[in-house]
């Protein structure tokens, strides 16, 4: 019999991929949808296999129903204290009331676990989920995997294509760690579909310095990108206070002051990963930095 795995959020980006690579690895996967969601929308899910099940997560009864059977339910839900800690814990609690004995909590970040808190709001709501699944009776496992690589192509910005610079704060050569949301995702439905993972598990597809990325842009681009220093943490995280206190974003998950956290606190260097699990399953392939920039040079030159 094929395992039965839920995937909350699975319209998503995230949730979408962990679903297909749960699919590719024949399991079975239940998506609970939020109900009146576009049937367009649902199309990819359904030509996947994937059981589609419209229930809201605040009905704990009917969620408890949909998810009744299953080995594991993964979270990919994204947004603010509503989704993170409220909507997740709705889920959390239908799983436990259905008797399912595993759950990945909706993480997929650098390792908060040894960052203070206090310093990152999205980190800090995730930290606040995992208070509440510690005291649950189900097994949690973490997947950590640093930056989604696929954000060096642009939406970060870290590597600026246009002036031919990388920059950094404070050191040019503390590595990081990037995946991408593809890789993050195939390793997830590994992990969902192992029932003897730990409570956190660390992947990195690439792990590089901004001097390392600058020689890798270079190296793809044909052109000379060097390092530029933005300045020290102490004045990003004066920056970061400016830029909340000018453009605050309230309700937005993402507002420009959140991905300069995630910059300062890569930077930090504290919650880099380690020991990596990138071995833990055979037959992955981690796709590096440079393939990522690759194709977008490819996308660039109009080539496919
Ligand atoms: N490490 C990185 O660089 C990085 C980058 C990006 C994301 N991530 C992480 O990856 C995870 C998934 O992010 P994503 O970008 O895939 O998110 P996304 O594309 O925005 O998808 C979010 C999903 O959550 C669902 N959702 C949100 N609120 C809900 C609610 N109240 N009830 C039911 N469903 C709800 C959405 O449903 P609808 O379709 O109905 O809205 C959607 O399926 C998050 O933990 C995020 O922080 C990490």
């Amino acid at each position: 019999m094929s395992a039965l795995v839920v995937v909350a959020g699975a319209t998503g980006n995230l949730g979408g991929r962990i679903a297909r690579a749960l699919r590719e690895r024949g399991a079975d996967v239940v998506a609970p949808v939020r109900p009146g969601t576009a049937r367009e929308r649902l199309a990819p899910l359904c030509a996947l296999g994937a059981t589609v099940v419209p229930v809201d997560l605040r009905d704990g009864s009917g969620l408890a129903r949909a998810i009744a059977g299953a080995s594991c339910v993964v979270s990919a839900l994204n947004g603010l204290g509503d989704v993170i800690v409220e909507a997740q814990t709705a889920l959390l609690d239908a799983a436990v009331a259905a008797g399912v004995p595993r759950f990945v909590p909706s993480d997929y970040s650098i390792d908060f676990t040894r960052l203070p808190p206090g310093r990152n709001r999205n980190l800090d709501l995730r930290r606040e989920f995992h208070g509440r699944l510690e005291d649950r009776a189900i097994a949690a496992t973490t997947v950590f995997c640093g930056a989604f690589a696929d954000l060096l192509a642009g939406r970060m910005p870290l590597v600026l294509f246009k002036r031919r610079r990388v920059l950094y704060w404070s050191d040019a050569d503390l590595r990081m760690d990037f995946t991408t949301a593809a890789d993050t995702a195939a390793f997830t439905a590994c992990a969902a579909l192992d029932p003897s993972t730990p409570r956190f598990l660390r992947i990195a597809g690439d792990r590089l310095s901004a001097r390392e990325l600058a020689a890798v842009a270079t190296g793809v681009t044909g052109e000379s990108f060097r390092v530029l220093r933005a300045g020290s943490l102490g004045m990003l995280g004066a920056l970061i206070a400016v830029a909340r206190a000018v453009a605050p974003g309230r309700g937005e998950p993402f507002p420009a002051w959140q991905g300069m956290q995630y910059l300062r606190d890569m930077f930090d260097g504290r919650a880099r990963l380690a020991p990596l699990d990138n071995d833990r399953y055979p037959g992955l392939r981690w796709t590096r930095a440079r393939d990522v920039l690759m194709a977008r040079e490819a996308a660039r030159r109009g080539r496919p």
